[in-house]
């Protein structure tokens, strides 16, 4: 058995602004040096290899999540981000993470997803006519705007109130960088956020909906009640989906279309065939997704031969697991006729009993996207650079100029689910 320190391994420059650019060329070199083990000077390990990181979350008992251990490692303690951090559903002891991930996990289903998609066509729809008139946009920008007009839907809230929160969102989503100097920021956005949860629950516990619809909000409050959650719990849950789906979804889209600026011919082909636009999401997911998991080593345990100590810090970069080259023959080429075999299915939703709770809002949201920015948005080019977020936390592109024609748009068929 070979101790940690014993391993000659590669330092992995997760911070370096280069990282955010191209990640890909690093991580080969980590490979070389050592096939699913490198290292970050500043915090831990990173385990690499896609089959690692699988067989890691396949016992997840010697795992603990990371979040109060690094509100108190950045100092963060009794701010509004720190208590909400420590206190997340995420970050909750098992037992109680058990308990609330039940009571909301037989709600978040398919069928509830595809139950959204009428409303889902709608928003992309209206957002389409909104900003493509110019034949010109920053397709980030967009983009960030999708996700969560879905989720203001989605709750009922007003939409007027989402360039606030849009601006709050995209800071908080830095906080799992680890600059320091972002967090006076962060808390301003996370005390909004919160106070403006707050008021949402109380206006909608004072007005229940008298229309018959089950909104999100309305199942949520139903739910929480019935299972005698806490309301703080409740409130917490509430941010936490506008924080988890917001730039996690919006990075995807806008990475997506970043990509199909280079394969014209399949870009099309999601405008023309809805159940093609379903493979496409799927190889994307694969291709990009913008986290990277951490957890703490709950005791001493060894690994593939390895010791590692209780309390070492341990990253997964699902973003790069799927272009794993021993995971998958042609990893750096985007297939979406690529077959989907069970043992290589992509990790961008995480694995084991925090697996993404919004998986089927997130594919939705994402399918009805895709399959209308191509009718219009039509013949898009790159018209400028791209900008990088940082690697570790959410990453993804900040900043996409592109050029296109505006498309008509088309009166078509309710689409299938
Ligand atoms: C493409 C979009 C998305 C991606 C790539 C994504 C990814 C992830 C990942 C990797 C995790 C696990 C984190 C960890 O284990 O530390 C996670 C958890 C979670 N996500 Fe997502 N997510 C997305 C969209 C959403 C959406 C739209 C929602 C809400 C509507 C959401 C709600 C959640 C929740 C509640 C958890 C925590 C589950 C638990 O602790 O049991 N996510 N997500």
């Amino acid at each position: 058995m070979q101790r940690l320190e014993e391993l000659d391994l590669y330092h992995l420059p997760m911070s370096d602004a280069a990282m955010g650019r191209n990640p890909w060329p690093e991580f080969e070199k980590a490979r070389q040096k050592h096939p699913w083990l490198a290292q970050w000077d500043e915090y831990g390990y990173v385990i690499h290899a896609y089959d690692a990181m699988r067989e890691l979350f396949a016992d997840e008992s010697k795992l603990r999540p990371p979040y109060a251990d690094v509100v108190d490692e950045l100092g963060q303690q009794g701010t509004p981000w720190g208590r909400f951090t420590k206190e997340q559903m995420i970050a909750l002891p098992v037992e109680e993470h058990r308990l609330l991930r039940n009571t909301f996990a037989a709600k978040f289903t398919p069928r509830f997803a595809n139950q959204l998609r009428p409303m889902m066509r709608e928003t992309i729809s209206r957002l389409l006519d909104e900003w493509i008139v110019d034949g010109k946009m920053d397709f980030e920008h967009f983009a960030s705007h999708f996700p969560i007009s879905v989720m203001f839907s989605l709750v009922g809230a007003p939409h007027e109130d989402i360039q606030g929160m849009v601006d709050d969102l995209e800071v908080i989503g830095l906080a799992h960088s680890y600059q320091l100097d972002l967090f006076p920021r962060i808390q301003e956005g996370m005390v909004r956020i919160e106070q403006y949860v707050e008021d949402l629950i109380a206006k909608r516990r004072e007005n229940p909906r008298t229309d018959g619809v089950e909104d999100l909000l309305e199942l949520l409050i139903k739910t929480a009640d019935e299972g005698n959650i806490d309301p703080q719990q409740l409130q917490d849950l509430i941010s936490f989906f506008f924080i988890a789906g917001y730039d996690t979804s919006k990075n995807v889209l806008t990475y997506t279309m970043y990509t199909l600026l280079d394969h014209p011919d399949i870009y099309k082909r999601c405008g023309e065939d809805y159940e093609y636009c379903k493979k496409v999401i799927e190889e994307a997911l694969r291709w990009f997704n913008p986290g990277t998991v951490a957890r703490y080593a709950d005791a001493d345990f060894e690994f593939r031969g390895v010791q590692f100590p209780k309390d070492t810090m341990l990253f997964f970069p699902l973003s790069i697991s799927g272009r794993d080259p021993v995971t998958y023959p042609d990893a750096q080429t985007f297939d979406p006729d690529r077959p989907i075999e069970a043992e290589r299915r992509h990790i961008a939703f995480a694995l084991g009993k925090h697996m993404c709770l919004g998986q089927y809002i997130a594919r939705a949201q994402l399918q009805e996207a895709i399959h209308q920015i191509p009718q219009r948005i039509l013949d898009p080019k790159l018209s400028g650079e791209p900008g990088w977020r940082p690697f570790p936390g959410t990453w993804g592109i900040r900043g996409l100029p592109i050029e296109f024609t505006p498309g008509e748009a088309v009166a078509r068929e309710a689409e299938p689910a």
